[in-house]
């Protein structure tokens, strides 16, 4: 894992944008993975910008997101689709038909959406870049914990902490879904790189938790210590209760000069 731990949470989305700009730059079609929730939207505003300011294109690209609600339309302004059309794709150059969610309607079979979903990201090559937030229980896209760490994407039950969480999102006359589609764990690993911002005091357990261990269901995050590629980007106070922060300061350092002489993707 590369720990990365910045300032506060402006230039934690300014070094994302930067990985997802890299990779974008330094593939013909890249494939990226998506997620939704309040951490990634200064990125997607970051992205917009590199798109408006730098030319940065994102028509060759084509996206898979996390986790959509069970029997949403695309229309509500609760849904995944709805966020990610109004925070990334309706502002830059992406083909839409290139987007995909994990969609499963009340007559659909979850399985069988499910498996689809997992064709289609093989389909596309795979995921280069799967981005990541991070939740107070250690979930990651809504692989709440005990989720299988061989999880594949499927239909799951939220729990009342992820419940509470977002309920901050929704007005009191909107009902909250309690059901969702998720990649799962073994889906994300998959990924070539993964890219985990956390901010805020709130994610400070969850981060120490994913990072020190031990490797659990009960802190789904902590399936990335497995996983070759694993980038965490991290503000002061999301990294709070780490020990030895000194040692993670160090290497980023040094790893900023492997990076600098081979690239940001040299792993590929
Ligand atoms: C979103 C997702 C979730 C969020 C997590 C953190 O697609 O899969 O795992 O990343 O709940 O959410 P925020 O960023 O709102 O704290």
């Amino acid at each position: 894992m590369q720990i990365i731990i910045f300032d506060d949470a402006q230039q934690v989305a300014e070094n994302a944008a930067h990985w997802v700009s890299e990779l974008i730059k330094s593939k013909d079609a890249p494939v990226l993975g998506l997620a939704t929730g309040s951490t990634p939207i200064s990125l997607y505003k970051q992205l917009v910008a590199k798109h408006q300011r730098d030319q940065l294109s994102f028509a060759n690209t084509t996206t898979f997101n996390l986790d959509e609600y069970q029997n949403i339309d695309a229309e509500n302004s609760q849904s995944y689709r709805y966020f990610m059309n109004d925070n990334l794709f309706d502002h830059v150059d992406i083909d839409k038909s290139k987007t995909y969610l994990p969609t499963c309607t009340q007559s659909e079979n979850p399985r069988e959406q499910g498996l689809a979903y997992e064709s289609k990201i093989k389909h596309a090559g795979g995921i280069d870049l799967q981005i990541l937030g991070i939740g107070a229980n250690g979930h990651i896209g809504f692989n709440e914990p005990t989720s299988s760490l061989a999880s594949r994407t499927r239909i799951k039950t939220l729990t009342q902490q992820t419940l509470t969480d977002n309920s901050r999102l929704f007005k009191a006359d909107e009902p909250q879904p309690t059901l969702a589609m998720t990649m799962g764990i073994a889906t994300i690993l998959d990924a070539r790189y993964v890219l985990l911002m956390a901010t805020g005091k709130g994610k400070a357990s969850a981060v120490k938790d994913m990072i020190t261990g031990p490797l659990s269901a009960m802190c789904p995050a902590s399936a990335l210590q497995i996983h070759e590629n694993a980038i965490v980007l991290l503000d002061k106070e999301a990294a709070s209760e780490l020990d030895d922060q000194a040692y993670y300061l160090w290497a980023d350092k040094e790893n900023r000069k492997v990076n600098q002489a081979f690239g940001l993707f040299h792993n590929f």
